[in-house]
């Protein structure tokens, strides 16, 4: 973290234009109350390109003052702002504009995020359209927020109101900066809160862009806050602010139970969206060129930075050989490189410190008897990359069967009976996504029922959509993002009741 006195500098690094597709950065400020500012009593940190390790620019990071000033725009927002006496329909309609305006600019947009996060152009460009279907599905959710009328006993009237939960901290990991913040504001903003966000520290140039096309779009002042800078400062100063009605958080499950310690002192209302093992398991009886598709894609996608990777995948004896066989030769021709080159296949990970975990976990993979069929390499000396890595005779209580890697690397565990392989399915104590390839519809369904999981999908993988609740059973998280689901969370609920006269 740097100092006060290099904050005033944050800017990005100056240059030539953008060339080969690399945009230029613009926008490195906190945006508090639909401006632009320096930090009062934060400081500044450089952000880097995972491709190659080096900075792309110095931005701004909020200390406690310039949250506290940004949760004061939020609630002026609120309470005598436009937005506080807005129809809910004409909410709607902003973010419809805005989601327009991501459209117009998904390009840059997209190339903004590989530059800064590492993931494919394509992945990038396959998330705008989700940043898009979000914000448009929660548009139209905002004039059908509805409460009810109850038949109360006695000569009354009693009703209730759905109102925004108020000013809400939203804090979002780095694997998809764009979409996570979609996911956070849909719902926040279709109710009618404020948000206060902080992106990932490894990730904080495309909020800073949303933020300006959100001003463009018409938001008022103070609904809309951006503040970047380090968890355990800028993050933990938002967890902690008294005027804070609710943190939406996703993460690492160590975070979140640090965030709901923290806001246990003020009750803070807290949503969840953690990581996960997320068991994938292959019957023999699957169709075996999409079960293997299936299955590279589940662990491979995004370089395995994501919270519903398909880390165990579990085969069934009879076919594990082949199976095993045909995934590692996919594995092997997996194209990893520059992000923004289209050609690519599998960007960066993140961070220096992602690689390190990643490459010790393939350690402890090999040191407690895994066999290690292919992978498991840094890829060149620049940059963060990871070869796809796939380990065989994995068992259940290995580190790499049991944690979180967020990395291409997949544990392979065979299994002989579907009783056995759900019960081992069940055997973490995450619980965010689960995933089996079969044709026995049978097995299926009794899967579906018994995986502990809050989402399951049956002959696909990573099948996410505005309109499907998701989140996860057990450490996986609390809450549900995404569908109708997720608005439970950002309303209040009241009850009036009125004396009737006669
Ligand atoms: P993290 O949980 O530390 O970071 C996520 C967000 O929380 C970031 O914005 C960070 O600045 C913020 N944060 C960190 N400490 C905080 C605190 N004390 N108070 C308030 N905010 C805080 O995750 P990190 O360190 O980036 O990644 C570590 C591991 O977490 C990964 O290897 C992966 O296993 C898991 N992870 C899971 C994600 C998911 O999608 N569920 C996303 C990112 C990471
Ligand atoms: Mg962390």
């Amino acid at each position: 973290m740097a100092t006060k006195a290099a904050a005033a500098k944050a800017t990005a690094k100056s240059g030539p234009p953008a060339s080969n597709g690399r945009p230029s950065v613009r926008l490195t400020k906190l945006f508090i109350d639909n401006e632009w500012c320096d930090p009062a009593d934060g400081g500044s940190f450089e952000t880097c390109n995972p491709a190659t390790g080096e900075t792309i620019a110095t931005v701004a990071a909020a200390g406690p003052g310039d949250v506290d000033r940004a949760v004061k725009a939020a609630r002026r927002a609120l309470e005598s702002g436009p937005w506080s006496t807005m129809d809910a329909a004409d909410r709607g309609r902003l973010m419809f504009k805005l989601a327009d305006l991501v459209e117009q600019n998904a390009d840059e947009l997209a190339s903004l995020e590989s530059l800064n996060c590492g993931k494919t152009i394509a992945d990038s460009k396959g998330d705008l359209q989700g940043v898009c279907n979000t914000l448009r599905y929660y548009a139209g959710w905002a004039d059908k927020v509805e409460g009810r009328t109850i038949p109360v006993r006695g000569n009354f009237l009693s009703y209730t109101l759905r109102q925004p939960v108020g000013v809400i901290g939203q804090i979002i990991p780095w694997n998809f900066p764009l979409l996570m913040l979609a996911w956070k504001w849909g719902p926040a903003l279709a109710c009618g809160n404020a948000v206060v966000m902080k992106p990932a520290e490894q990730t904080p140039l495309t909020a800073l862009r949303m933020a300006e096309l959100a001003r463009e779009a018409g938001f008022p002042a103070g609904v809309i806050n951006i503040l970047n800078g380090m968890g355990e400062t800028t993050g933990a100063a938002i967890v902690n602010h008294p005027d804070v009605d609710k943190i939406a958080f996703t993460g690492h499950v160590d975070t979140a139970k640090i965030i709901q310690k923290a806001a246990a002192d003020t009750l803070k209302r807290t949503t969840f969206e953690l990581g996960g093992k997320s068991p994938n398991v292959i019957f023999a009886d699957a169709d075996m060129d999409a079960a293997v598709a299936g299955a590279f894609h589940a662990i491979y996608f995004h370089g395995g930075q994501c919270c519903t990777a398909g880390s165990r995948l579990f085969v069934e004896s009879r076919i594990h050989e082949e199976f095993v066989e045909r995934l590692a030769e996919k594995a092997k021709g997996r194209v990893i490189g520059d992000p923004l080159d289209a050609r690519t296949e599998q960007g960066p990970q993140v961070s220096q410190e992602q690689l390190d975990k990643i490459l010790h976990y393939v350690d402890l993979g090999e040191k407690q008897g895994a066999r290690l069929i292919t992978g498991g390499e840094r890829v060149g000396q620049k940059g963060f990359f990871v070869q796809p890595t796939i380990f065989d005779n994995v068992t259940d209580e290995m580190a790499i069967a049991r944690d979180e890697i967020f990395g291409p690397v997949v544990s392979v565990l065979p299994f002989k009976s579907a009783e056995e392989v759900i019960e081992r399915a069940n055997r973490t104590y995450y619980g965010l996504a689960a995933a089996v390839w079969t044709k026995d519809i049978d097995k299926a369904h009794l899967y579906a029922r018994k995986v502990r999981a809050g989402t399951v999908w049956v002959n696909c993988y990573h099948v996410v959509d505005a309109t499907t609740p998701f989140g996860g059973f057990k450490m996986s998280g609390q809450g549900r993002e995404n569908g109708e689901a997720a608005l439970e969370h950002y309303t209040e609920l009241k009850t009036v009741t009125v004396k009737l006269g006669g």
